[in-house]
């Protein structure tokens, strides 16, 4: 082994003489990649992302991610801790520009468009919007003040129409009854309901939903399941991105998934073929089985 080593060590020294000379010609001669062009997009796509690179400190956290959402799709989105779920949506939804690549969403280019004007045509409901929900609003203006794309009620004037749309929306998810109260005094199942009702208040063309059955017990995530489910199955609702970490809470009318692994996509595409006890087994990094039955899917370690 030492004999190896020193050979090593050798070769590396003679390379410092003529031939290190040849091997910088070389390297100065080899053309840099070009730069990558992006086909133009699809006007019929929702979401359209070419060649989606995001990085920060040093670290892709998204890495060439190509996606397309069509407005009749509704996508589950799939993956561990850390592998760039938010960031996705976070991109999709016009709140994060990517380091590289092109994103066109509801037909709009990001970089050519006012987002102001994009984000209310876009529903999202996240963890971080979640935290910045005033304790003291009630659940009402919670729902309503989206419509202003505002946190907190100030000196809006809301019409009726807003208002007898806020309550049917809080009905459609079970919590129209708690509309008075203050915000900050509904558990989690009940708060997750209602910021779901707030990210439909503005009757976006998408709905993005990060990780919206996170911390629900299992009453509450098989009651959620099912108002998605029905979302899902509505051919009049908008386009729906979930994210989530279980197979468990994919509702039933989940149309695609994208699986995602340390920023790149490991599989996209028709639910059937994208997810597959493999492609979950790739994503997660262990050996899974998956089954699914009546529609609903279970995950397991083999
Ligand atoms: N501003 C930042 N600077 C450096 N790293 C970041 C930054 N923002 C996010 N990251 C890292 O990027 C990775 C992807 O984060 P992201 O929140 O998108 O993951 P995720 O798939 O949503 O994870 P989770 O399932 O835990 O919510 C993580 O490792 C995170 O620590
Ligand atoms: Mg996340």
């Amino acid at each position: 082994m030492a004999g190896a080593g020193a050979s090593a060590k050798a070769g590396a020294v003679a390379e410092t003489g003529a031939e290190a000379k040849a091997g910088a010609a070389a390297k100065a001669a080899t053309p840099a990649p070009a730069p990558r062009t992006y086909p133009e997009p699809d006007e019929d796509a929702v979401i359209d992302l070419a060649g989606v690179t995001v990085t920060r400190s040093g670290n892709d956290l998204l890495q060439e991610v190509d996606w397309q959402v069509r407005e009749d799709e509704r996508w589950v989105v799939l993956g561990p801790n850390g592998a760039g779920k938010t960031t996705l949506l976070s991109v999709a939804a016009a709140r994060l520009h990517p380091t590289r690549g092109r994103v066109a969403i509801l037909g709009e280019q990001l970089g050519k468009v006012d987002v102001f004007e994009l984000r209310p045509r876009i529903g999202l409901s996240s963890a971080s919007l979640a935290e910045r929900i005033p304790a003291d609003e009630t659940v009402s203006d919670v729902v309503l003040t989206a419509a202003y794309a505002v946190l907190g009620r100030f000196t809006e004037e809301y019409d009726a129409v807003d208002a007898s749309r806020g309550r049917t929306l809080l009905a459609q998810f079970g919590v129209d009854h708690l509309a008075a109260r203050l915000y900050g005094t509904l558990s989690e199942g009940e708060r997750k309901r209602v910021q779901i009702a707030r990210a439909l208040m503005t009757d976006p063309e998408v709905l993005m939903l990060d990780e919206p059955a996170a911390g629900l017990d299992l009453g509450g995530r098989e009651d959620l399941v099912r108002r998605l489910s029905t979302l899902a199955s509505d051919p009049a609702a908008p386009a729906l991105v979930l994210v989530t970490h279980h197979v468990e809470e994919i509702p039933p009318g989940i149309t695609h998934a994208l699986l995602l692994r340390e920023g790149a996509v490991v599989a996209a595409g028709p639910l059937a073929e994208a997810l597959t006890a493999e492609t979950l087994s790739k994503t997660f990094g262990l050996d899974l089985r998956l089954d699914q039955q009546d529609g609903r899917y279970s995950a397991r370690a083999c």
